[in-house]
């Protein structure tokens, strides 16, 4: 099968590029390596170097003819969308649109698409937050990522789109970038190799539901095979606190710090955890590595990476 993956230079769409190949689909990248990185690219990997919101991006479908598209490119910054909406909203809702429009007019059997189940609920009533819970986003981030859930339907009703919309959970593990403004773990683990003071936004009571790339990786291996028009969570289901995290990573590096405290961000919830029961049915999936499996994993990557910075 040939798969078109938007945002394939980035952390967790290089990831399923990877696994995509191994096995045996063809694959084409588009991004405009905003946050990727040209040496995540796998190299079997036909690459376009170009924004999902520009025109020309009607050129690649016509050339490549995808049997699927899996649909990662986004900004993925909270803050930067409380900052700059009008960005998020280019970025986000105009590109995902033009990828969605660009995959109906080219006859595309499915599109997959990397939703937010931290942000599309908004300060869940109820936790842990299943698919029936009411879909109040507190950041324009959470709304632009809502809205191509939105399209998606109307392009299965108006066009007969398929599509697996996947609403992660937090995601962490190697290639997330420690330098990035997003992603806890990258950021708490940059900081305490290089022996500096992480910051936690709150007072440490702060909770999250972490899951590892990999388990994300499988999702998405699973929904290029099954799920019709399904839209569904995928986390750990296990709640994290801030601090907890701070506490686990510094236990794995052997940091012996101490956190700074600042105030909470606009735009986050205080606490999300995913009920991924739907997943388990429609899918197939469910996660299967611990956070601490995971770090270990993650660990292994940011020791690397700072001791090749070293060098
Ligand atoms: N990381 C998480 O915890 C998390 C959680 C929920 C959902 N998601 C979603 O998963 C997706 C991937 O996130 P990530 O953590 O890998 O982030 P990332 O920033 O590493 O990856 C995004 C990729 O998209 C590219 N990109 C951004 N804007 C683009 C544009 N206009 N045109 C072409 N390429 C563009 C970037 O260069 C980058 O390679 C995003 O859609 C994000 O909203 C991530």
């Amino acid at each position: 099968m040939k798969v078109l993956v938007t945002g394939g230079a980035g952390f967790i769409a290089s990831h399923i590029v990877d696994a995509l190949i191994e096995r045996g689909h063809q694959v084409v990248v588009v991004d405009n390596l905003s946050t990727g990185f040209s040496h995540n690219l796998n190299p079997r990997a036909k690459f376009y170097h170009m924004s999902i919101a520009d025109e020309g991006l009607s050129d690649v479908f016509d050339k490549e003819k995808p049997d699927v598209v899996n649909h990662h490119a986004a900004q993925m910054v909270i803050a930067r969308s409380v900052a700059d909406p009008l960005f998020d909203a280019r970025e986000n809702i105009i590109g995902g649109l033009n990828v969605i429009v660009n995959s109906v007019r080219s006859g595309v059997k499915k599109v997959i698409y990397a939703s937010s189940g931290g942000a599309v609920y908004g300060e869940p009533e109820y936790i842990p937050a299943d698919e029936q819970h009411p879909v109040n986003p507190i950041s324009q981030y959470g709304v632009s990522k809502h809205v191509v859930e939105h399209y998606l339907y109307l392009y299965g009703v108006l066009s007969g789109l398929n599509y697996v919309v996947l609403r992660y959970s937090n995601v962490y593990g190697p290639r997330q970038n420690p330098g990035g403004e997003a992603g806890v773990v990258a950021i708490f683990a940059g900081q305490m190799l290089r022996g500096e003071q992480p910051t936690i936004f709150g007072q440490g009571d702060k909770t999250r539901d972490y899951t590892c790339v990999f388990d994300i990786v499988e999702a998405n291996l699973l929904a290029v095979e099954r799920g019709e028009k399904l839209i569904c969570n995928i986390g750990n289901g296990v709640e994290t606190s801030d601090k907890e995290m701070f506490d686990t990573l510094a236990d794995v590096l052997k940091y012996k710090g101490i956190p700074r405290y600042d105030s909470v961000r606009q735009g986050e919830v205080h606490h999300i955890c995913l009920e991924c029961s739907l997943a388990r049915e429609k899918l197939g999936w469910e996660s299967k590595i611990s956070l601490r499996e995971g770090l270990l994993k993650s660990v292994e990557y940011y020791r690397r990476l700072d001791a090749s910075l070293g060098d």
